[in-house]
C-alpha cells in the first residue's frame, strides 16, 4: 500500500525533472546590462546556452566578451537583468561553472599535478582519490610523465592542459572559456580544439566559449553567436547540424564561414570609421 502510493510519486518526479531538462535551458540570460561609468558596453543582452551543447560567442575584439563571462562569473556586477540557471533565478554562476582563461594562470611554484589539485584541495575533497583522478586525467590529455615538472618547464601547448585538467577537477556541468587557446601556435591550437571536443563528448560538459577565429568557431561549435562591436549586440545565431569532426570543404559550411567573416568585417569597418 505505502510502495503503491510512493511509485506514482517517484514516476511524477522523474517526468518533472525529465521535462525540466528539456523545457528549460541550462542557462538563460536576459536584459543583461553593463556600464562602465558612462560607457555602455552591453544593454538588454539576452542568450542561452543548452544543455550539452558547444556554444560559441564571436565578436570584435573589445566588445565586451570578457565582461560578459566576469558578469555572469559574479567576477563584476551587472547593472541589470535576469539570470536563470535550469529554469531556477540565480545572481550569478558562481559555484555553477568552471572558468577558463587565456592564460593558464598555474602557480609557477607548484608542479603541475598540484595545480591541476587546487580545486580539490580548496573544495576539501578526498586528497588520494582526488591525485587518482588527476592522475587519469593527466594521462588521458597526454601529460603522463611531466606531473612533478613546474610550469615553466614545459611548452605552453602542455600548461594549458595541465589548465585543462583543472578545469575538470572542478567537477562542474557548464564550462566558460575564454579564448582558451588563442595564446598558442597552430599546431598545438589544433592538438586542444581536439581536447576541447573531448571535454563535451567524453567528459559531458556544456560548453560556452570565446574565440575570434571563425575556423576554430566551425570547427568546435554546435551554436554560434555573432557578436556587434559596442554596445555589444547579438548579431546573428547560428546552429550547426553537421557532425565533428567536420569536412570543411563542404559548401555549407564554406558558406556559414563566409556569412559570419560578412557579418564580423561589416563591425570592423564600422569600428575604424
Ligand atoms: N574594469 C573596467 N573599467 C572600465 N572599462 C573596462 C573595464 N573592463 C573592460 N572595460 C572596457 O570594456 C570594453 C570591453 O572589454 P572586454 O570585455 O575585455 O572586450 P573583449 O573581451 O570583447 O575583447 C573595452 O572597451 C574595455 O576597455
Ligand atoms: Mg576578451
Amino acid at each position: 500500500m505505502k510502495l503503491d502510493s510512493l511509485v506514482p510519486n517517484q514516476a511524477r518526479l522523474f517526468l518533472f525533472l525529465y521535462l525540466s531538462a528539456a523545457v528549460w535551458p541550462m542557462l538563460a540570460v536576459s536584459g543583461l546590462t553593463k556600464t562602465f561609468d558612462r560607457d555602455s558596453i552591453f544593454s538588454g543582452f539576452d542568450f542561452t546556452v543548452s544543455l550539452n551543447r558547444f556554444t560559441v560567442l564571436i565578436g570584435p575584439s573589445g566588445c565586451g566578451k570578457s565582461t560578459l563571462f566576469d558578469v555572469l562569473t559574479g567576477a563584476c556586477e551587472s547593472n541589470g537583468g535576469k539570470m536563470s540557471w535550469q529554469g531556477n533565478r540565480v545572481d550569478n554562476l558562481g559555484d555553477l561553472a568552471a572558468y577558463m582563461h587565456q592564460k593558464d594562470l598555474l602557480l609557477p611554484w607548484f608542479s603541475l599535478l598540484k595545480n591541476s589539485l587546487l580545486p580539490a584541495t580548496t573544495g576539501g575533497d578526498n586528497r588520494t582519490r582526488a591525485e587518482q583522478r588527476a592522475i587519469q586525467l593527466f594521462a588521458r590529455l597526454g601529460l603522463t610523465g611531466y606531473e612533478h615538472h613546474l610550469p615553466h618547464q614545459v611548452s605552453g601547448g602542455m600548461r594549458q592542459r595541465c589548465a585543462l585538467v583543472r578545469t575538470l577537477m572542478f567537477n562542474r556541468d557548464l564550462v566558460l572559456l575564454d579564448e582558451p587557446l588563442s595564446a598558442l601556435d597552430s599546431i598545438t591550437r589544433k592538438s586542444l580544439q581536439s581536447l576541447l571536443l573531448l571535454l563535451q563528448s567524453e567528459f559531458k560538459r556544456t560548453l560556452l566559449m570565446i574565440t575570434h577565429d571563425v575556423d576554430e568557431a566551425l570547427l568546435l561549435a554546435d551554436d554560434i553567436y555573432i557578436l556587434s562591436a559596442r554596445p555589444m549586440k547579438i548579431k546573428e545565431k547560428i546552429t550547426l547540424h553537421d557532425k565533428k569532426p567536420r569536412d570543411f570543404d563542404k559548401p555549407e559550411l564554406l558558406a556559414i564561414k563566409k556569412r559570419i567573416l560578412q557579418k564580423l568585417e561589416g563591425d570592423i569597418i564600422h569600428v575604424s570609421e
